[in-house]
């Protein structure tokens, strides 16, 4: 199997599609090459792309609330995007730039093989389980993609706008908590984030 210095050395200074006129940097992921959670989001936003690491802006500090919640560090997990660089104007990707980038997320998890995946969003959920069902009805229960259960649910972006979400995210942060067999939940976590 491939090791992610290797994927990444691939990528390069891609220029396989548009998005490389815009990005400032190539956010190819972070985290730990061990981790038994992985967590997979749409694109790098503006933050994103200054720092070359994935969510580091406004989604990402709530994403570590709800990593806390369930007690989970940045360090312990996995985190990349279905595309690397940063659509202009965060518009969304384009089917296009899905399917050139998709190989690499498809050799990272190949290399990371995790013990579940967290999809946040339409994109990494319906690129993940190769559906174009809606995200509503597909998060809160497990999928799978080769043979790793899939936890599609709500991306944290969304969650900023439409606060009344953040419920059914915990609970499917619970189930993601219990597969992971991390045992009870940290007792300042029953609240949720
Ligand atoms: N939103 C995403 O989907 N990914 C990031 O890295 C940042 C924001």
């Amino acid at each position: 199997v491939e090791t992610l210095e290797e994927i990444r050395s691939d990528l390069g200074e891609c220029i396989r599609c548009g998005l490389c006129e815009g990005r400032k940097n190539i956010v190819f992921g972070v985290g730990n090459p061990e981790a038994d959670l992985v967590i997979v989001g749409e694109a790098p936003g503006r933050e994103e792309d200054i720092k070359a690491e994935p969510f580091v802006g406004r989604s990402g500090q709530l994403l570590n609330r709800m990593l806390e919640a369930i007690g989970l560090s940045r360090e312990d997990i996995y985190i990349c995007n279905v595309i690397k660089c940063r659509p202009p104007e965060n518009r969304n990707p384009t089917p296009a730039e899905v399917e050139t980038c998709e190989p690499f997320l498809i050799r990272q998890l190949k290399s990371l093989r995790p013990k579940v995946i967290l999809a946040m969003g339409k994109f990494a959920a319906q690129t993940l389980l190769q559906t174009e069902e809606r995200i509503s009805r597909i998060r809160g229960n497990f999928h799978e993609y080769h043979g790793i259960p899939v936890m599609p649910t709500f991306h944290p972006a969304y969650l900023l706008r439409n606060q009344s979400q953040k419920r059914v995210v915990w609970e499917d942060l619970q189930k993601v908590h219990q597969v992971l067999g991390l045992g009870p939940l940290p007792s300042s976590a029953r609240e949720g984030p």
